[in-house]
């Protein structure tokens, strides 16, 4: 496992994302999955967790917080999120007195005294444009209950807004072969000039470029790749990258010609976020050990052949972008 540079810490270029372990919005998965899933990731070098309190209402916390008793805490770069509790939900949770509360729940339910970096979570532009809120993660990080604090964002707008703070340590974003705006926009190089690490969430566009889905491939009613397809419950672009299923079915097929022999589509897949040197780690999902090794596997891939790379960024502006829906 290779590591990169994160706002000064060393970390794996091949996280965890931890959305999955907390179960409610990707069906039922069990307590002995989700732990396999960070055994397995750990075995292979992952270093990087990625969290958030809403995450199954604390379960993915909770879960980290079982597993880490067994390891060596500052072999770990544990990041977590807030803004998206359910209680007291929006707006009561921007609120200082709610962000400092949900920062020390999350300490508790993961068993640790300071995480190493905090995340505000697709906060609304309006705000992350409240002073209030970026200097209430200053405080905490005074008093030393965080390390850094970054954002996660939906759209460019949004990260422009978070850039604007010198001490914004990071940047999560959706970035994969389906969304490249990132790139296009030039905010990856803005991003790596000012310093600003990136965390790549959805580098497998929710599992479709994993090329194993059919049109006859169902997921569980409150998995939110059924109830979130549409953008109905939350930011469209979350849920396949923002293609929709049949969409994305079909610029499947159109990518598959284009993996290079000794790849299979998901090693392209990730192995192609890692080829951008402005991001700092991805943060793959998995549902189970199986999926995190062949994930943290990614690592250990060559970089892609420039004329695979040109290929792939000319078949996303001739076929992709411009069906693809949310906020970019
Ligand atoms: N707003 C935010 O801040 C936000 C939003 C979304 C995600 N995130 C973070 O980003 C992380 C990653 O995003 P994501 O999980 O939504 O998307 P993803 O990593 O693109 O997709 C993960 C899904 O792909 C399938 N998969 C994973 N590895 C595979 C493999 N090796 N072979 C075949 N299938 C594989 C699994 O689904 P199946 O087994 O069902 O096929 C898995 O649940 C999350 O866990 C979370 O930490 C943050």
């Amino acid at each position: 496992m290779k590591h990169r540079n994160f706002n000064g810490a060393d970390v794996s270029e091949v996280g965890l994302g931890c959305w999955q372990i907390g179960g409610d919005q990707w069906g039922d998965v069990a307590e002995t999955d989700a732990l396999g899933v960070l055994r397995a990731s750990v075995e292979a070098g992952v270093t990087f967790l990625d969290t958030a309190d809403v995450y199954g209402a604390g379960r993915s916390e909770e879960l980290i917080g079982r597993f880490l008793k067994d390891y060596k805490r500052a072999d770990f770069f544990i990041a977590s999120k807030f803004g998206r509790f359910p209680r007291p939900g929006w707006p009561g949770n921007f609120d200082p007195k709610m962000i400092r509360e949900h920062t020390e729940n999350s300490l508790k339910r993961l068993g640790i005294e300071r995480l190493d970096l905090t995340q505000l979570h697709c906060l609304p532009l309006e705000q992350l444009k409240r002073a209030e809120v970026w200097d209430t993660v200053r405080a905490l990080k005074q008093e030393g209950k965080i390390r850094r604090f970054g954002a996660s964002v939906e759209s460019t707008a949004e990260a422009e807004e978070c850039l604007k703070h010198a001490d914004c340590a990071s940047l999560q974003i959706i970035f994969n072969i389906f969304r490249q705006t990132p790139e296009t926009s030039g905010l990856l190089d803005r991003c790596a000039k000012a310093g600003v690490a990136i965390i790549v969430r959805l580098p497998l566009a929710s599992g479709l470029l994993a090329g194993k889905y059919t049109p006859t491939t169902t997921f569980a009613p409150e998995d939110h790749r059924t109830n979130n397809r549409n953008g109905e419950r939350f930011n469209v672009g979350e849920t396949f990258a923002g293609l929709g299923f049949e969409t994305g079915l079909a610029m499947v097929e159109k990518l598959k010609p284009l993996v290079p022999t000794g790849y299979t589509l998901p090693q392209l897949a990730l192995r192609w976020c890692l080829d951008h040197e402005a991001v700092t780690t991805i943060i793959p999902g998995a549902r189970n050990r199986g999926q995190a090794l062949n994930n943290s596997a990614a690592s250990d891939l060559p970089p892609l052949p420039a004329d695979v790379l040109a290929r792939v960024r000319e078949f996303f502006l001739k076929d992709v972008k411009s069906a693809v829906r949310g906020p970019d």
